[in-house]
């Protein structure tokens, strides 16, 4: 067994020990998003600091545990607050929380984040369904021996979105009068944010929106064959396309002001997944 397999086996047993849930889908919370976990129908809580093996996150604004519960009478896992590369972890550890939710039994993944906007249609409050993603910039959470128990050596990116969940979302946020942009997301590593010349690049790169999350953990969840969608909140628009410097604060207080409409578009669309 490789390293990485282990300790998410004692991880695995450690949280079977203390709660018995079986999720059908996972949902990550982004930046400023968390408050979502607080609205559903709480079953149970566990602090990832309880779970032997488990990285916690330290940025603010960001919770550190797992919550279970139902929305619209599907079972859930939240994750409210993830583990961020920059924080200075494994990308193996990052995406440990992805696998340990797919080894509870979900079978669908629901990502969010907070992202800069890097499309000149787009504006600050906007959100955006996104459709395929550029990883190229951080390494890949595959690195090291395959899990074989997970997934293949080799797994095909090709619609790491699923196709089926992206209509399910654009009828969701039709019927909910949502304006849902669509595009791509990319991936730098932080924790600075990009300078206009880095923007401009993500640009050229044909990428829509930019982050420091996410990609990698679409890639560990659709190693192990997961359903996944993803929508980013775009909080701010990055860097050099506004006169603005940017703040973490800035991410944060927009996260909040649409909070009430991403709360409706997630929980219609979690109530599709039973
Ligand atoms: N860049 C990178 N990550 C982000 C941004 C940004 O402008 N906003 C929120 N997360």
């Amino acid at each position: 067994m490789t390293k990485a397999y282990k300790r998410l086996t004692i991880a695995y047993e450690s949280f079977k020990k203390k709660i018995d849930f079986q999720p059908r889908a996972a949902l990550v919370l982004g930046s400023g998003l968390g408050d979502y976990a607080e609205g559903i129908k709480i079953e149970a809580t566990l602090d990832y600091g309880q779970i032997q093996g488990f990285p916690v996150s330290t940025v603010s604004g960001h919770k550190g545990r797992f919550v279970f519960g139902f929305v619209k009478g599907v079972p859930v896992v939240v994750m409210q607050g993830r583990v961020h590369y920059y924080e200075g972890y494994s990308m193996e550890e990052v995406v440990l929380p992805i696998r340990l939710m797919k080894m509870m039994g979900a079978k669908y993944l629901f990502l969010t984040n907070a992202a800069g906007g890097v499309n000149y249609h787009f504006k600050a409050g906007d959100f955006m369904m996104i459709t395929d993603q550029i990883s190229s910039f951080v390494p890949s959470p595959l690195i090291g021996p395959n899990i074989e128990g997970l997934g293949q050596r080799f797994p095909d990116m090709s619609q790491i979105y699923d196709k089926e969940l992206c209509q399910m979302l654009r009828d969701t946020a039709r019927g909910l009068g949502i304006v849902l942009q669509e595009g791509t997301y990319l991936q730098l590593g932080g924790p600075n944010f990009e300078s206009p010349s880095e923007v401009k690049m993500c640009r050229i790169l044909g990428a829509d929106a930019v982050g420091m999350s996410t990609a990698c953990e679409a890639v560990a969840a659709n190693h192990m064959g997961m359903r996944i969608c993803g929508v980013s909140c775009i909080s701010n628009m990055a860097c050099g396309m506004t006169d603005q410097p940017l703040s973490h604060e800035e991410v944060k207080e927009t996260a909040d002001r649409v909070a009430p409409q991403f709360k409706q578009l997630i929980t219609e669309a979690i109530g599709q997944m039973a």
